[in-house]
């Protein structure tokens, strides 16, 4: 694979159409190729790394089942930021400096903030929350994550009567985000959720994994985490988050509205236009098992009630 040049763009090295094939290849039809691309290793480390984080609790909710190894959760990654192969954000995601770092939460709410990473930090008792977390490219993982409630946030800035929506907003900045200099996504990585899924206590702001902060690869220095959703809503980079009376736009329903939904809740009932939700791949594990609503999650069903399930994709 040729070297990384920040300062060339992909689409300048590659022939046009065979780029544009490739790309199909990746986020928007990946199954037939996963089952012969097998993860790539890389040079990460197999041992948790980064700053220790202070942890007041724990809670196991993947129903017992051991983490995916670190060097996998770490190696194996979609940031379009730095690429599209998934085994580009590991190797490139040095140039992203997550300090100092600000978040903005703002739009239809009380009190607007404007703050440091580390003081937002200090703000909540951090909790290790162990999720399974499932690919809309039907790989799944297991990952110790550290973070809080982005409900415990939200209530702090007091929402007004008009905030029906939470829309999240990634860096943009090309000379940190050099995938940024390709028209591949409209950027920066938007996502959102409804109001009151943002609110659930199971979404969290992650701050970190394995007990240690974050590493760029996967969203440092701080990540949407929604455990019933597939993994395209877990915005990456956040720095700013915007509550709004109307559904906010999000990054794939816009580039591929057929293919992708506002709500990606995982539901083997519903297939992907290209591919069958059913079964999911483990990473790390040979055969592939049955995918389950809400992957899991459902106690999350009562937000739905009443909804076409095909539309909460
Ligand atoms: N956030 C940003 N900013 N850019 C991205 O390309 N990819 C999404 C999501 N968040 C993405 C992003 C997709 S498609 C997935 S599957 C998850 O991040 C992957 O998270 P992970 O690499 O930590 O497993």
């Amino acid at each position: 694979m040729a070297r990384w040049r920040p300062d060339i763009l992909e689409s300048e090295t590659t022939p046009e159409a065979l780029w544009l094939r490739r790309r199909d290849f990746l986020m928007l039809g990946a199954a037939g190729a996963l089952s012969l691309a097998w993860p790539e290793r890389t040079a990460a480390a197999a041992a948790p790394s980064g700053a220790a984080l202070p942890i007041a609790r724990r809670a196991e909710l993947a129903g017992g089942e051991a983490s995916t190894p670190w060097d996998d959760v770490t190696s194996y990654n979609n940031f379009y930021e730095f690429g599209t192969d998934k085994s580009d954000p590991v190797q490139r995601a040095g140039s992203l400096r997550p300090r100092p770092w600000t978040v903005t939460i703002d739009g239809e709410v009380k009190k607007p903030l404007t703050l440091d990473i580390d003081a937002l930090i200090k703000r909540f008792p951090l909790e290790e929350r162990v999720y399974r977390m499932r690919c809309v490219e039907a790989w799944s993982m297991v990952i110790p994550w550290v973070g809080f409630p982005l409900g415990d946030l939200l209530r702090q800035v007091e929402p007004t009567s008009k905030a029906k929506f939470v829309a999240f907003q990634t860096l943009l900045d090309p000379a940190q985000l050099p995938g940024q200099r390709r028209a591949v996504l409209d950027w920066p990585y938007v996502e959102g959720l409804r109001i009151d899924e943002a609110t659930h206590p199971l979404t969290l702001l992650a701050v970190g994994l394995y007990g240690r902060v974050l590493p760029g690869q996967n969203g440092a220095p701080l990540r949407l985490v929604v455990p019933w959703k597939y993994g395209f809503k877990g915005v990456k980079s956040i720095v700013r988050i915007t509550l709004t009376e109307k559904q906010p736009p999000t990054s794939w329903s816009r580039l591929a509205p057929s293919e992708y939904g506002f709500y990606g809740n995982v539901d083997p009932a519903v297939d992907h236009p290209r591919w069958s939700q059913a079964r999911e791949r483990r990473i790390g594990e040979f055969l592939k098992r049955k995918t389950l609503p809400f992957n899991g999650y459902g106690e999350v069903a009562s937000l739905y009630a009443g909804l076409d399930p095909r539309k909460l994709y």
